[in-house]
């Protein structure tokens, strides 16, 4: 009697371990507005990523002041943990690029929204989260070169290299990505899924 009781109590803990497994795979899917997206990178992969970075950037900048750009709104999350493992004196400065039609002539006019300080002579580090085409990277740096800084490079979390057309690659990136989109950790789909502490891919249907 005892021992039926038992087995009939262990086929309900398999039952319910096999159902709270297929539930956690599904639910590892997300879905935003949509779209489903896939799990590419796990937060603590991300977390290694970024830490590996900051030790590269603290390496290569001993003994300097760095002033860290960082580009809203993806890159966010980013240079939030970036930072926390920079031992550099250091500035931090967010960012945005703005696209206007200016009054006077047609053509589109870049602008950096949120720049107050000079950056001449300073050593400059642009922190975003993906460069893909590289076409708004280098609309930044050429309005940055303006400045006349010490030096100017770039560190994003994500690199499209597969799909880059611009002048400027990243110095320093977390991940090489194939051309599929991807959200998290700062990266949006019409503006959701910034807070999502890992990466998604778009599923692709079969
Ligand atoms: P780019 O000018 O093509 O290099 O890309 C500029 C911006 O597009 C990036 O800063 C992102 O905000 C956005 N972007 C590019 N690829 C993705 C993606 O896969 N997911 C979400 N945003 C993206
Ligand atoms: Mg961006």
């Amino acid at each position: 009697m005892q021992s039926d009781f038992q087995a009939v109590k262990i086929r309900i803990h398999a039952g319910r371990f096999f159902v709270s497994l297929f539930l956690s795979q599904e639910m590892d899917q997300i879905q935003l507005l949509d779209k489903t997206f896939v799990p590419y990178l796990t937060e603590a992969e991300i977390q290694a990523t970024v830490k590996s970075l900051a030790a590269r950037i603290n390496f290569d900048y001993a003994g300097q002041e760095v002033v860290f750009l960082s580009i809203l709104n993806g890159s966010f999350m980013f240079t939030s943990d970036l930072m926390k493992h920079i031992t550099l004196p250091c500035e931090i400065s967010f960012i945005k690029v703005s696209s206007y039609v200016g009054t006077q002539t047609s053509g589109r006019v870049d602008e950096l929204i949120g720049l107050t300080d000079s950056l001449r002579d300073k050593h400059v580090l642009v922190v975003e989260d993906i460069v893909d085409t590289g076409i708004t990277m280098d609309k930044i740096l050429t309005l940055l070169r303006k400045q006349q800084t010490a030096s100017l490079e770039v560190c994003s979390i994500l690199f499209k290299k597969i799909a880059f057309q611009g002048k400027h690659a990243p110095k320093y990136y977390g991940y090489e990505i194939p051309d599929k989109f991807v959200v998290g950790y700062g990266l949006d789909y019409l503006q959701h899924g910034r807070n999502l502490p890992a990466i998604y891919q778009l599923k692709t249907e079969k």
